[in-house]
């Protein structure tokens, strides 16, 4: 296939990727996908197993070329010019590999030297990236005494050695505890802070949890929606979750607002509690929703009403559908 000819874009656009695809054989593993991080921004690539997130981020680390298409990372083709690409972005595939008798900072400091850095600015640089994250105290065990949250630590700490502006993370998350996944989180959006552009897959929405400025996510090769969180929550026809709690009287209630229908559905109750879902979100329309249950004399104690969470944005878009 020819590959279009492609123009710088804007400074500030991190990763342009402009209609990649890449076949093996008859699964079109990655299919028409473009997308942009911009600095400063954490994109989240969310899509089940097999739906083409690594090969998408092999392609924008230069680890494999697209059949058509083209990436632009920091303003240079992924294609025409990988070295530059290579400078810029730091890479941390799905299970990155470590040599468990090497210390962290021998291990760091053996991907320093390989980026060329030397003298001083290679003990600042080993320095600043042991502080950030938070390997210093222990930066003389050997790797095989690291726990699995430690590592991937370590591991963030290699692929940002020579400072990329570009950082792209397959599955950084994947098998971390709770609270691993929270300093993980936080590392993230600090480098993102600093004016990094953050390309982080997961097959897990929640694992990425509220971390992300923008999302896309991926299905069988198809970026079925991409956009910052606030534009997809947007495009979405809005869904708010009311919850009532009264003294009694919830399946009177309950029966009430079903004979209202639209917009009100998927009521469910018990004595004291009601909830129902809401098409719309109009603070008006549930101000005199409200009004009406205290009108009708419902012992109404608490009213509170949820918007929808990215979780079920993920469900209302996503089929499941795997290859
Ligand atoms: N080198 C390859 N040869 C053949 N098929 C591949 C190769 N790499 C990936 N695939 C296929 O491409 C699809 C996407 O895979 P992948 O990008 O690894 O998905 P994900 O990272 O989202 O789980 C899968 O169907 C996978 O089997
Ligand atoms: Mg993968």
């Amino acid at each position: 296939m020819v590959v279009p000819a492609v123009h710088s874009s804007s400074p500030d656009i991190k990763i342009d990727a402009r209609r990649l695809y890449r076949i093996f054989g008859s699964t079109r593993a990655v299919n028409d996908v473009s997308f942009e991080v911009g600095a400063g921004q954490v994109y989240g690539f969310i899509g089940p197993n097999g739906a083409g997130k690594t090969t998408t981020m092999r392609i924008l680390s230069t680890l494999d070329l697209p059949d058509y298409g083209d990436a632009l990372v920091d303003g240079f083709s992924v294609i025409n010019d990988p070295d530059r690409v290579r400078r810029r972005l730091g890479f941390m595939p799905d299970g990155f590999g470590t040599y468990p008798n090497m210390t962290c900072i021998e291990y760091l400091d053996f991907f320093a030297r390989a980026y060329g850095i030397i003298g001083r600015e290679r003990m600042r640089t080993l320095r600043f990236t042991l502080a950030y994250t938070g390997l210093d105290k222990i930066a003389e065990k050997p790797v095989r005494s690291l726990s699995k949250g430690m590592r991937q630590r370590l591991c963030l700490g290699r692929a940002m050695i020579h400072n990329p502006t570009v950082l792209i993370l397959d599955e950084p998350a994947n098998g971390l505890d709770p609270r691993a996944r929270i300093e993980l989180r936080n590392m993230l959006r600090g480098l993102a802070q600093q004016g990094k552009a953050l390309l982080v897959s997961s097959h897990i929405l929640t694992e990425l949890g509220e971390m992300c400025d923008a999302i896309g996510i991926i299905e069988q090769g198809k970026l079925i929606v991409t956009g910052t969180v606030t534009e997809i929550r947007r495009q979405l026809q809005p869904q708010v979750t009311v919850r009532v709690h009264l003294l009694g009287r919830g399946e009177e209630l309950a029966a009430w607002l079903q004979r209202r229908g639209e917009p009100i559905h998927a009521v469910s109750a018990s004595a004291e509690n009601v909830e129902f879902k809401l098409s719309g979100d109009d603070p008006q329309a549930r101000h005199q929703l409200l009004q009406q249950m205290i009108e009708e004399r419902f012992p109404v104690v608490d009213f509170s009403a949820q918007r929808s969470t990215l979780e079920d944005v993920f469900m209302h878009l996503t089929t499941g559908a795997v290859q």
